[in-house]
C-alpha cells in the first residue's frame, strides 16, 4: 500500500467510478448472471469419528480429485469464533491508514493492496494483511490487537482439521505417512484477512485475480456476500472450463487443494484455479489459513504414485524456490505449476 490508503482509502475518498488502473481487460471480467452456483452439499467432518467414516473419507477424496474445492461443517471451529473473525477483519480495516501501515514487517506480517502491484498491469480490488506464524509469542507481539487472539485460535483449530484431511488424502494415494511427514507438508502457516471494499463498477474489476494456491491445503472463511469462483478442471465433467460460484453457507468453511498436493499426487488431486468477484453493495471479508510445506521441504510426485502412473508429471522442487517464484510474479491462473513441470529446468 504505497500511500497507505489502499482500495479502502480510494472508496472512502468518495470516488464514483473505478480508476483506470483497476479496469480489467474483457477476458478477466466476471459475469455474475452467466455463472452457476456449485450445489454440492458440505461434508460433515464430525462423521469421520463414527460408522460413516469411510463414506466421509470417500467424499473428501472425490472432491479433491474433481473440483479441488469443497465445504465442511462440524469442523471443530466454534461458530462464535468465525463470527468474531469476520468482525475482527472489519475492525482492522476500519483503522485509519497510519495505524494499518505499522503492520508492514515482511516476512512476519504485511498490510498491503493487490497481489503484486509493481508487477501487475491491472490492480485487484482488494486490501489485505497477512500474518505468518512462527510462535505464539511472536504472534501476540506482532499481530494487530484487533484480531491476534481470534486469528491464533482459528489458525490452531484449522491446522488440526487440515492435518486430518492431509492424512486422509496422502493415505488414499497408497502412501504411509507419519506425523513428521505430515508436519513437513503443513509446517508453514499463514493467515490472511482479505478486504474487498464495495465497488462502484464491480463488472469492470476483479477482487482477486485467477490463481491457484501454492501450499498443501487452504481453509477459507468467507462472509455472506459471495463472489468466490472456481474453474472446473475435471475431464469427466460436462462443465469443464466453466466457472462455478462457491456459495456462502452459514457456519461452513471452504477447503481447497493447493499446488503441493497436485504435485505430490502426480496430478490426481486438483489445485483449482479460482478468483473473486467485486461487489457493489457492501465490503466483503474472507479469512484464508494457508497450510504450506516448510520452505526446506522438497516436493515432487510421491514415488509410489509415479510407479503406478508409469511417469512423473512434475519434477522435484524446493518449496522455498516454488514460493519465491509464485510471489515474484503477477497472478496468472495455474502458471505457478509450470515451475514444477517436468520439461522446465
Ligand atoms: C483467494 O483465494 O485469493 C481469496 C478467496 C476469497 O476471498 O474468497
Ligand atoms: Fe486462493
Amino acid at each position: 500500500v504505497k500511500d497507505g490508503y489502499g482500495v479502502k482509502g480510494l472508496v472512502d475518498s468518495g470516488i464514483s467510478e473505478v480508476p483506470e488502473r483497476y479496469i480489467q481487460p474483457l477476458e478477466e471480467r466476471i459475469n455474475k448472471q452467466e455463472s452457476r452456483v456449485c450445489d454440492v452439499a458440505p461434508i460433515d467432518l464430525s462423521k469421520l469419528k463414527g460408522a460413516e467414516h469411510e463414506k466421509v473419507v470417500d467424499e473428501i477424496v472425490r472432491a479433491a480429485e474433481t473440483l479441488g474445492f469443497f465445504q465442511v461443517v462440524n469442523h471443530g471451529v466454534p461458530l462464535e469464533l468465525l463470527e468474531s473473525l469476520k468482525d475482527a477483519a472489519h475492525a482492522f480495516f476500519s483503522l485509519p491508514p497510519e495505524k494499518k501501515l505499522v503492520y508492514c514487517i515482511p516476512p512476519k506480517i504485511k498490510y498491503a493492496t493487490s497481489f503484486a502491484p509493481e508487477k501487475e498491469k491491472v490492480l485487484e480490488w482488494k486490501d489485505f494483511i497477512y500474518m505468518m506464524y512462527s510462535s505464539d509469542e511472536d504472534a501476540l507481539q506482532y499481530w494487530p490487537n484487533q484480531c491476534k487472539e481470534v486469528v491464533l485460535k482459528y489458525l490452531k483449530l484449522t491446522s488440526e482439521m487440515v492435518r486430518g484431511i492431509v492424512e486422509i488424502l496422502i493415505g488414499k494415494l497408497g502412501v504411509e505417512s507419519d506425523d513428521s511427514k505430515i508436519e513437513g507438508l503443513v509446517g508453514l502457516k499463514k493467515v490472511n484477512l482479505n478486504y474487498y471494499p464495495a465497488c462502484p463498477n464491480p463488472e469492470l474489476t476483479v477482487g482477486a485475480g485467477r490463481h491457484s494456491d501454492i501450499g498443501t491445503v487452504t481453509v477459507l472463511l468467507q462472509d455472506g456476500i459471495g463472489g468466490l469462483y472456481v474453474k472446473v478442471e475435471d475431464d469427466n465433467d460436462a462443465a469443464k472450463g466453466e466457472w462455478l460460484e462457491i456459495p456462502p453457507i452459514p457456519g461452513a468453511l471452504v477447503i481447497n487443494i493447493g499446488d503441493t498436493l497436485e504435485i505430490l499426487s502426480n496430478g490426481r488431486y486438483k489445485s483449482a484455479e479460482h478468483r473473486v468477484r467485486a461487489t457493489s453493495s457492501q465490503a466483503r471479508v474472507s479469512v484464508p489459513m494457508f497450510a504450506m510445506p516448510t520452505p526446506t521441504e522438497r516436493i515432487g510426485p510421491l514415488p509410489q504414485v509415479v510407479i503406478k502412473d508409469g511417469l512423473a508429471r512434475y519434477r522435484e522442487v524446493l518449496f522455498f524456490d516454488y514460493m519465491n517464484n509464485f510471489f515474484g510474479n503477477a497472478l496468472a491462473g495455474k502458471k505457478s505449476l509450470e515451475f514444477a513441470k517436468k520439461n522446465n529446468n
